[in-house]
C-alpha cells in the first residue's frame, strides 16, 4: 500500500498526540509531533532567559541545534545535547509557547524541518498548520478537537498524574487562551483545513477515533 502522510491538527488536550502515535503505530509509519518543537523553543527561551520578542526568539531559533526521535512511545526532545522530554511539558512552558511560536523566522525554520521529515511520505504529523500549511498536499487530512471542559479535563488528569497541584478552572481558562492565541495568529493560524475531516472526541473513545482514521487511509 501507498506511503501516506497524514496530517492531523487540532486545539490543545483534544487528543492529538495519543491518537496520531496509535495511527503511527498500527500503520508502520513515523510519529512527527510539531508541537514538542516549539515547547523546545519556548523552553530554551525560558531557561537562557531570554524576552520573548520576535528578534530574540528568531536569533535562539536560528542558531538551536534541535533533535527529535520518537523512541519507546516517547517524542525524545534535545536541544544542543541537552535532553529535554520532560521540560517541555511544564505548565510554565506550555504558558509562553503559543507567544513564542508566533515568530514569523521560527516558523520559517520549523517548516523546513518538518517538511523535510516528511519527503518520504508515511508521517503522522501532528501539530496546528500541519494540513494547512505544512503537508497541504497530505493525503489525510484530521481536525481533531473536543469541548473545552473535556479537554482541560484530560489535561488535568495528565499533569496531576505527573504530580502538579493545578486547578481545574485556572487550566482550562489557560487552555482557552493558547487556543485564542494559535486560532489568530497571522501566520498559519490554528485552522481545519478546508478538505480536512473534523472529528469531535467529546464522547469518542480513543480507539474508536483511531478505527476513524484508519478507515479513512483505507479508502486512499
Ligand atoms: O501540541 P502542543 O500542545 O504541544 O503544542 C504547543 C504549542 O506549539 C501550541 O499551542 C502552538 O502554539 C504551537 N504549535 C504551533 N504549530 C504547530 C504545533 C504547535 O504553532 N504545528
Amino acid at each position: 500500500m501507498k506511503r501516506l502522510n497524514i496530517a492531523i491538527d487540532g486545539p490543545a488536550g483534544a487528543g492529538k498526540s495519543t491518537v496520531a502515535k496509535l495511527v503511527a503505530q498500527r500503520l508502520g509509519y513515523i510519529y512527527i509531533d510539531t508541537g514538542a518543537m516549539y515547547r523546545a523553543v519556548a523552553w530554551q527561551a525560558i531557561n537562557n532567559k531570554i524576552e520573548l520578542d520576535s528578534t530574540a526568539i528568531a536569533n535562539l531559533a536560528r542558531q538551536l541545534e534541535l533533535k527529535l526521535a520518537y523512541i519507546n512511545g516517547k517524542t525524545e526532545v534535545a536541544v544542543n545535547g541537552q535532553d529535554i522530554t520532560e521540560a517541555i511539558r511544564t505548565p510554565e512552558v506550555s504558558r509562553v509557547v503559543a507567544k513564542v511560536s508566533q515568530v514569523p523566522e521560527l516558523r520559517e525554520i520549523m517548516l523546513k524541518l518538518q517538511r523535510d521529515m516528511a519527503k518520504q511520505g508515511g508521517v503522522v504529523m501532528d501539530g496546528r498548520d500541519i494540513g494547512t500549511h505544512v503537508l497541504p498536499n497530505a493525503e489525510i487530512k484530521i481536525f481533531l478537537t473536543a469541548s473545552i471542559s473535556e479537554r482541560a479535563k484530560r489535561r488535568w488528569q495528565e499533569l496531576t498524574a505527573k504530580g502538579y497541584s493545578i486547578d481545574l478552572t485556572e487550566l482550562e481558562a489557560e487552555i482557552a487562551c493558547r487556543d485564542r492565541e494559535d486560532c489568530e495568529r497571522e501566520i498559519a493560524p490554528l485552522i481545519a483545513a478546508a478538505d480536512a475531516v473534523t472529528v469531535d472526541t467529546t464522547s469518542l473513545s480513543i480507539e474508536a477515533t483511531v478505527e476513524k482514521i484508519l478507515e479513512l487511509c483505507e479508502e486512499k
